[in-house]
C-alpha cells in the first residue's frame, strides 16, 4: 500500500506521520524498513462507521484487543499484523534507522517475570512467578551470540520471585510466593525481598513479614539513591496458588529501609499495585495498578479460583506521584490507561519515557504529555521488561511463552 510516501533514506528524522491532507486511511506502513511499522493517523480518533471492538473475554490478554477492533477501513487489517504501532511522530526519533523486534526464546506457556540486567556480567536473569513455580530462575548470557538461555539457582533459592533489580552491583528479588513445603517441606518461604550476589548466587532474605504477618505477594520493587527500596503487595499470590495462605493485609506500596527494617506505608489507593518505578531524579514515583484483573480474596475460595479482567472497572492505569521529602507518595494521578488487558512492569527510560507491559506487547509513554508515543506487539503478553546491552538499548520483554529482544535508540536508566 501507501508506503512510499514516507521512506526518505538516511536519519530517522526524516520520518513522518501520514498527514491528514483528504481522507487518510488509519493504518499505513511508515518508517524503516528494518520491521513491520504502521502509522496510526491522529490515533484512529475518528473511525468510519460501523466500527465495533469486543470486549475481553476475561482471561485470554489477546482477546478483544485494540487491533481486534472491526472497522471498515481495510488499512485496519495492518495493526494486527505489525511489530510497531506508531502513534506520535516522537517514536521515529527513538526507533532510530533499524529497528528490530525479535522473539529470541519459546519459553514454557506460564507467567514469568523479574528481568534484570547485570552489566558487569552481561546477563539478564529473570523468573516464573507461575504455579506450580520451580525453585530456579533463568540467566540469559548476552556475551553468546545468539544470547543463550539456561535454569540458574540461588543458594538459598529465591521462590517464585515476581520483580528484581540491581542496585550497587547486588540483586534484589521480589519473592512473591508462600508456602510451608517447598523442597518437600525443607524449605519455607514468604513473600518478602531478597537480595542476592549475581557473581556468586549467595542470596540472602532481607524481609519476610509486616509485624508478623506475612505479605500477600511482593510484586514488584525500586531501590532509591539513599539504599531504600520501595515495592508494591498486591494479592495475586492467592488467587494464583503461589501461596498457601490468603491475604491479610490490604493491598499497598511500601518503603522498606533495609539499615533499620522499617517498613513504612506510602500509598493504600490502588486496587492492585503491580509494577513500580522511579524517575532518573526521584522527584516522581510510577506506580501501575492492575486491579481490573482480581480474583477473590476471602478465605474460603480455594487457593488457584483464577483471576477475571473487566476493563469496566477502575484497575489498568498507571499513576504518577510526587516523592516527598525522599520518603513519601504524594498527589496521585493517572497518566495513562492500558488500551488492552492491564499495565504490568514499569521501565524508565533516560528521556524519561516510560515503557510498560500491556497484553500482547509494550506501550512506550511520555508521561510529560500523557500520551502513547508507540506501541510493540509481540503473540504472548509481556509481564515485564529490563533495558540490556552496552549501551542499554536493547529492551528484552518477558511473559507468558516468550523472551523479545528489541534494539532501538532509547536508552535504559542505568542500573548497575
Ligand atoms: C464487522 O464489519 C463488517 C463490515 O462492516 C460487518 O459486516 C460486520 O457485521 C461487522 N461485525 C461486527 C461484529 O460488528
Ligand atoms: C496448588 O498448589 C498446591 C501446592 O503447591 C498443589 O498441591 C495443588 O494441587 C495446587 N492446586 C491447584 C488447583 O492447582
Ligand atoms: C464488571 O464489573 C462491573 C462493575 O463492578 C459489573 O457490573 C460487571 O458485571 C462486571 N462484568 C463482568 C463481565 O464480570
Amino acid at each position: 500500500m501507501l508506503q512510499a510516501l514516507l521512506l526518505t533514506a538516511g536519519a530517522a528524522a526524516a520520518y513522518s506521520l501520514p498527514n491528514s491532507n483528504g481522507a487518510p486511511p488509519l493504518a499505513q506502513k511508515c518508517g524503516p524498513s528494518s520491521s513491520k511499522i504502521v502509522c496510526m493517523h491522529k490515533y484512529a480518533s475518528v473511525m468510519p462507521y460501523h466500527f465495533y471492538r469486543e470486549p475481553s473475554n476475561g482471561k485470554d490478554p489477546g482477546s478483544g484487543n485494540f487491533a481486534s477492533t472491526n472497522v471498515s477501513d481495510p488499512s485496519f487489517a495492518q495493526v494486527a499484523d505489525a511489530d510497531i504501532i506508531v502513534y506520535d511522530e516522537a517514536a521515529f526519533k527513538i526507533l532510530g534507522d533499524k529497528p528490530s523486534v525479535k522473539k529470541m526464546f519459546e519459553i514454557e506457556k506460564k507467567g514469568h517475570e523479574a528481568p534484570v540486567y547485570v552489566p558487569s556480567m552481561g546477563k539478564i536473569f529473570f523468573g516464573e512467578p507461575a504455579a506450580p513455580a520451580p525453585l530456579h530462575q533463568f540467566v540469559i548470557d548476552l556475551n553468546k551470540e545468539p544470547p543463550t538461555l539456561k535454569p540458574y539457582t540461588f543458594d538459598p533459592p529465591i521462590y517464585a520471585p515476581n520483580g528484581a533489580t540491581i542496585s550497587k552491583g547486588k540483586l534484589y528479588w521480589a519473592q512473591s510466593g508462600g508456602s510451608k513445603n517447598l523442597e518437600g517441606g525443607h524449605l519455607e518461604a514468604r513473600p518478602g525481598i531478597v537480595a542476592a550476589d549475581p557473581k556468586t548466587g549467595k542470596s540472602e532474605t532481607i524481609l519476610n513479614n509486616f509485624y508478623g504477618y506475612y505479605f500477600n505477594q511482593i510484586n514488584d520493587l525500586v531501590v532509591d539513591s539513599k539504599g531504600d527500596i520501595w515495592f508494591t503487595d498486591p494479592q495475586y499470590a492467592w488467587f494464583s496458588n503461589l501461596s498457601d495462605t490468603p491475604p491479610r493485609l490490604q493491598p499497598s506500596t511500601y518503603r522498606f529501609r533495609p539499615s533499620t527494617g522499617a517498613v513504612s506505608i506510602v500509598d493504600d489507593t490502588c486496587r492492585q499495585p503491580n509494577g513500580i518505578a522511579i524517575s532518573a531524579d526521584e522527584k516522581t514515583m510510577y506506580i501501575a495498578d492492575s486491579g481490573s484483573v482480581n480474583g477473590d480474596v476471602s478465605d474460603s475460595v480455594q487457593a488457584m479460583s483464577g483471576t477475571t479482567f473487566n476493563g469496566t472497572t477502575v484497575g489498568r492505569t498507571i499513576y504518577a506521584y510526587d516523592i516527598l521529602k525522599g520518603k513519601f507518595l504524594a498527589n496521585k494521578r493517572p497518566i495513562y490507561v492500558a488500551q488492552d488487558w492491564i499495565p504490568d512492569g514499569i521501565k524508565v527510560a533516560t528521556n524519561g519515557y516510560l515503557v510498560t507491559g500491556a497484553g500482547l506487547g509494550v506501550d512506550v509513554i511520555d508521561p510529560e504529555e500523557g500520551t502513547v508515543v508507540m506501541r510493540i506487539q509481540t503473540d504472548y503478553p509481556v509481564q515485564n521488561l529490563a533495558f540490556a546491552g552496552k549501551d542499554r538499548k536493547q529492551l528484552w520483554m518477558v511473559g507468558v511463552g516468550g523472551v523479545t529482544r528489541v534494539n532501538w535508540e532509547l536508552e535504559g536508566v542505568k542500573l548497575e
